[in-house]
């Protein structure tokens, strides 16, 4: 895979959750960050996609979407160097979206794996729907409207990759050669452990906003578990299956994590003084993302203003690939444009 020709686009998109948290910015946005200097990037805010599973109560979508953008700036994407865009805002995702439609076999779509789990994890939710049997669809159309070569995902995303790739063969076959077939990059990625040992998520309530405040983080930092086994602080502790430890080969240099797992195994270090020590480590981390965020609560405009611009250029690449699908697809009328 050359990674360095001049041609291949890269597309990332996220689902406006939230704030964003440990999890995401370890497991894709900082991904994205190392990738704004080597590719010419879009990145987009998912907010139809948000809708294909909160369609009955949406009033979270936009404030979701505006603290994603927020966070991504603040965890360091640059809208000089990157396309930063909301989804709803370039309406050719929706147009490409319903052409694919027609080429599209229903079986595609009902055996890719996430359509049924998700049904089952999301109980409470009636994921039976047009929309959300199409997800992967409407991702698909989000990624070759801009004839993307390469989209950063985690391991999770790999089935609808897969998918996408079917489509634009069975679209090049029939309409002739339009879009690139689409490329997963497996960043390797820390697993990122929640306060209570699980995958950090916020299904599961168990984040680290990424720009929270120092009394958050200490709070949080606090609840988080460590090894079950070691009762008293007089007990020797086992980092290896600690979930502070985790968070140090996150955050901390080598030296320190030799000497905390030295101190934790021979327990000169307890749990609680450990977590004192991991607090003030990831709040002095996260210090200048902390900065930016606070920056941009004081003057939302920049984030308005960086999607106001990143919408502009994401449309105009958009209505590019449009246009050839259009004539590929004998869906134009140039009589009817002077
Ligand atoms: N499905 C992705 C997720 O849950 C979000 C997403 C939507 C996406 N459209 C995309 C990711 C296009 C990559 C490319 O994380």
């Amino acid at each position: 895979m050359d990674l360095n020709q001049p041609s291949a686009y890269v597309l990332s998109g996220l689902r406006p959750t939230g704030r964003i948290h440990l999890g995401n910015y370890f497991g894709a946005v900082k991904n994205w960050v190392e990738l704004q200097d080597r590719y010419p990037c879009f990145s987009m805010i998912a907010d139809w996609h948000a809708l294909t599973s909160d369609y009955a109560d949406p009033s979270n979508v936009r404030q979701a979407s505006f603290d994603a953008v927020a966070d991504c700036m603040a965890a360091g994407l640059d809208p000089a160097r990157n396309v930063i865009f909301l989804q709803s805002e370039v309406k050719e995702h929706a147009e490409l979206h319903l052409l694919l439609s027609m080429v599209t076999p229903l079986p595609w779509l009902e055996r890719v794996p996430t359509f049924k789990d998700q049904q089952v994890q999301l109980e409470d939710k009636d994921l039976n729907t047009y929309g959300f049997l199409g997800y992967p669809l409407l991702q698909t159309a989000d990624i070759i409207v801009y004839r993307a070569s390469y989209v950063p995902v985690g391991e999770d995303q790999a089935s609808h990759l897969e998918l996408s790739r079917e489509i634009v063969r069975r679209f090049n076959n029939f309409y002739g050669n339009v879009f690139p077939e689409p490329q997963p990059l497996f960043t390797p990625t820390p697993k990122v452990p929640g306060l209570d040992g699980r995958k950090m998520s916020k299904s599961y309530g168990n984040t680290i906003p990424l720009t929270a405040s120092a009394d958050e983080i200490r709070a949080l930092v606090m609840t988080m578990f460590t090894d079950p086994n070691r009762v008293r602080r007089s007990d020797p502790g086992n980092p290896d299956i600690c979930n502070l430890f985790q968070f140090h080969k996150l955050f901390s240099d080598e030296a320190t994590i030799a000497r905390v797992d030295h101190e934790c195994r021979t327990a000169q270090i307890g749990c609680v003084q450990d977590k004192k020590l991991l607090a003030d480590i990831i709040i002095d981390k996260l210090a200048p993302m902390r900065a930016k965020r606070e920056e941009i609560a004081r003057d939302p405009g920049i984030v308005w203003n960086a999607l106001r611009e990143g919408n502009e250029k994401a449309r105009q690449r958009a209505s590019e690939t449009m246009a050839i699908v259009r004539d590929a697809m004998k869906i134009d009328y140039p009589e009817l444009r002077a």
